[in-house]
């Protein structure tokens, strides 16, 4: 599940994982940056909002790193074992975040993640997609702002727009959804998709 800050991912993925149990699936939730305690000390560092001097590769190599290990420890042998994972969050979140928004370059951070991901790729990907104006609004009203959240307004500007870009990339995989719907609604359109990816399988 992609999509900018304040899109509504957690509450898609907690539906989609009631919708893949009733139908017999042993479903695991993971999330970027975290899923693991390695994983989740590495957040901590990356979303400290003092940690303003950080550097967009130390950045990049950081969520990387957190999610090498996510890989290593729980997604890959969860998936060699049968079961259907839904991460709040994969690669295309540095594609888009570092790559795009910080400008570090697309083909770059995928070929440092390749080593993280190995050959793991999600079968689907969801973006859920909003105005950046949005989603920053929506987050404002719920939490603390994070180091990544209280970036300019501009920044999530391109990191919306480069999302789009990414789904018009890879329009097989990635399928986008208006985060503006009702929930019911958003809901409605990935049970039918996943239903459809799972009948083909
Ligand atoms: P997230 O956990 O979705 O934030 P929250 O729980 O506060 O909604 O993601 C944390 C932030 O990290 C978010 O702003 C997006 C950013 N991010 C990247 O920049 N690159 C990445 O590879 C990932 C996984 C997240």
């Amino acid at each position: 599940m992609e999509g900018p800050d304040g899109s509504g991912k957690s509450t898609q993925i907690a539906l989609l994982k009631e919708y893949l149990e009733t139908e017999g699936y042993d479903v695991i939730i993971t999330r970027e940056p975290g899923g693991t305690v390695i994983s989740e000390a590495i957040r901590e560092v990356i979303l400290n909002k003092d940690f303003t001097e950080m550097s967009p590769v130390t950045e990049m190599l950081l969520y990387a790193s957190a999610r090498a290990q996510l890989i290593a420890e729980l997604v890959g042998p969860a998936l060699e074992e049968g079961k259907a994972v839904i991460s709040d969050r994969f690669v295309d979140s540095s594609l888009v975040y570092q790559g795009m928004a910080r400008g570090l370059g697309v083909e770059m951070v995928y070929e440092v993640n390749k080593q993280a991901i190995g050959k793991y790729m999600p079968d689907v990907t969801f973006l859920l997609d909003l105005p950046a104006e949005v989603g920053i609004s929506r987050k404002k009203d719920q939490k603390e702002l994070d180091r990544m959240e209280l970036e300019s307004l501009e920044f999530h500007k391109k990191v919306a727009q480069g999302y789009r870009d990414m789904a018009a990339r890879f329009p097989e995989r990635i399928k986008t959804i208006d985060a503006t719907l009702p929930i019911e609604e958003i809901c409605g359109i990935i049970k039918g998709d996943v239903r459809d990816i799972l009948s083909a399988m």
